[in-house]
């Protein structure tokens, strides 16, 4: 716990057994069978230690940048704990709603954080509202949990000299094109732009990520790291996924997932939904938010609560963004429950696919 919320809580935590999964924002039916291939045929070469050069070619040519601007990490998680290591920020600002494992790593290692709260219900970001002073500003794009775009010139407005500006974009992905995405940006200084493989590629359980920044500042975020950060099957799925065409797949999963999100929209009661959701979940802000997710879960449904996120209450709920059965089958107990239906039992569930469940 830190101060007033529990900036360790996530998702995974409010899954439970025989729920259908709408709290962690991983893509359903992931990783693909080739992607699972690659990572069986990567088991031949565990012998010997993992070697992180070809991944991290992969990875500069994809974003065409400079291998030296480029560090492979035990995912997303990691690089935040790496900036925190490596940094020694006088005035660190978090951006929020958003990912909490920013602040904690940085409270962790020692250093003070302000937290700058978005203004409901558009949670957009202001960039005059950022302090001039800061010398470490952190957020999320597009930010989890309010799902928020921020438009990309708003952001790079933030970078400047002297001060290390943090992008995470673990959802990058989750957005057809990417077109607010700063990934490829090497003018603007100070830059750090932080990627993920848990969401699109559904490698959550094998930790693989990376940063794109100024090579000094790669270096200094990999004389934080161990010798060998990155398993040979992670490096081995890194550089699988990012060939042109593993990233032609994620951009047509992007595109089915605007219809995804779509069909949710549509079915969920009028006047729940926050901003403008534009990535792979929605956050809802319910009356009786608690009750309402408890009730939820005698239903079979395990939803992210939104009360351990900044500035967030536990009338706010995430949503994971589904195929259009399981949204509507969701929606249609979520309207029963806000009816004040009684939970009687889990028939409307049927619709949901075997891998929601
Ligand atoms: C916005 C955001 N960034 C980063 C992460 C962590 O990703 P990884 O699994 O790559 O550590 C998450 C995981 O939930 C996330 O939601």
């Amino acid at each position: 716990m830190t101060e007033d919320v529990d900036l360790d809580h996530h998702g995974d935590l409010d899954l439970a057994p025989g729920l259908v999964d709408l709290a962690v924002n991983v893509r359903a039916g992931t990783p693909p069978p080739w992607l699972r291939e690659v990572l069986a045929a990567s088991l031949a070469d565990v012998a010997a230690y993992p070697d992180l050069r070809p991944a991290r070619a992969a990875v500069a040519a994809a974003h065409g940048r400079d291998p030296a601007e480029v560090l492979p990490t035990a995912g997303a998680a990691e690089a935040f704990v790496l900036l925190a290591r490596a940094l020694r920020p006088r005035r660190a600002v978090v951006v929020h709603p958003s990912f909490t494992e920013p602040e904690a790593a940085l409270r962790a290692a020692g250093h003070p954080v302000e937290r700058l709260l978005l203004a409901p219900p558009a949670h957009r970001l202001d960039p005059a509202a950022v302090p001039d002073d800061a010398d470490l500003v952190v957020l999320g794009n597009p930010t989890n949990p309010t799902s928020v775009l921020h438009p990309h010139r708003d952001v790079a407005a933030l970078a400047r000299p002297g001060r290390v500006l943090v992008v995470d974009e673990a959802f990058a992905d989750t957005v057809p094109g990417e077109p607010e995405s700063l990934a490829a940006r090497t003018d603007l200084p100070g830059l750090v732009v932080v990627r993920s493989l848990t969401k699109t590629w559904g490698l959550a359980g094998v930790r693989v990520g990376y940063a794109l920044g100024p090579a000094p500042v790669v270096a200094a975020m990999a004389a934080a790291q161990p010798h060998w950060p990155l398993s040979t099957p992670a490096l081995a799925a890194l550089a699988a996924c990012t060939t042109p065409q593993a990233r032609a797949e994620a951009g047509a999963a992007a595109r089915g997932l605007v219809a995804h999100r779509a069909a949710l929209l549509a079915a969920l009661p009028p006047g729940l939904v926050v901003g403008e959701p534009r990535s792979s979940f929605v956050l809802l802000r319910v009356p009786g938010g608690a009750r309402v997710r408890a009730a939820l879960r005698e239903r079979g449904w395990a939803v992210r609560r939104g009360d351990t996120f900044p500035g967030l209450s536990p009338d706010h709920l995430r949503v994971a963004v589904r195929d259009p059965a399981t949204s509507r089958a969701f929606a249609a107990d979520l309207t029963a429950i806000l009816d004040g239906d009684m939970p009687t039992t889990t028939s409307q569930q049927a619709a949901v696919p075997e891998e929601h469940r």
